[in-house]
């Protein structure tokens, strides 16, 4: 049984589709730790009623100084014998530290088809750009934001009249479902996981520009 750390800032709903689908018979990974950088994070109370070991290592006393943040992060990882980290809704940057000491071993959801719309008030973006097609992607991390690797994605509509908290609110539902399909993919051998401090890169890059003629 893979022991698992979901790290949130927020709500955590996708922290608690997580959780829920480990808790089905046979699902190869468990929810071994709720971390947050957040203490007020909604989603810690939503953890510990869930029956969840839930933490938060606030990141303000740490300064500027990431590296120490992410150092406590990774004890409290390691302290619980964690061997994969799912990101859903935590709202730090990584340093190159973190990331490579997690490399082949993190997940991230992120709320657009990547590689369009990374960072950022994506449901909006895709509004504006006229996107027909939205969604979301759940992917490696690697030191590049919302660029690893893409293990999954869920694809829903934009319909004639959306806003963006209407276009965010179905696309959370396809989060809901692909986050666990993803992670029980990973984990249960349907995914080929890295060696540990592997470099990763999407396997068929995206062609470039075209250049000039
Ligand atoms: C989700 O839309 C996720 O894709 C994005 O942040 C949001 C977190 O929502 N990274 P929740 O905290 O899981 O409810």
């Amino acid at each position: 049984m893979i022991r698992v750390a979901v790290l949130i800032s927020g709500g955590g709903s996708n922290m608690l589709a997580l959780a829920a689908a480990a808790r089905a018979p046979g699902f190869p990974a468990q929810i071994a730790l709720v971390l947050s950088n957040n203490p007020d994070a909604p989603g810690l109370a939503r953890a510990r009623a869930a029956g969840l070991e839930a933490r938060s290592i606030d990141h303000r006393p740490f300064g500027r100084d990431r590296a120490a943040h992410e150092a406590a992060v990774h004890a409290a990882l390691a302290e619980c014998g964690v061997s994969l980290v799912c990101l859903a809704g935590y709202m730090r940057l990584l340093t190159p530290l973190l990331v490579q000491a997690w490399a082949g071993r993190m997940l991230n959801i992120h709320p657009s088809l990547l590689p369009a719309f990374p960072g950022l008030h994506t449901h909006a973006r895709a509004l504006a750009a006229g996107a027909r097609i939205h969604g979301c992607t759940v992917h490696w991390v690697t030191e590049v934001m919302d660029d690893g690797p893409i293990l999954g994605q869920a694809a829903v509509p934009v319909l004639p009249g959306d806003t963006p908290d209407r276009l965010a609110a179905r696309v959370l539902v396809q989060e809901h479902a692909l986050y666990p399909a993803v992670l029980a993919s990973v984990t249960g051998g349907g995914a080929t996981l890295p060696p540990p401090g592997a470099t990763l890169a999407n396997p068929q890059p995206l062609p470039g520009p075209t250049p000039p003629a």
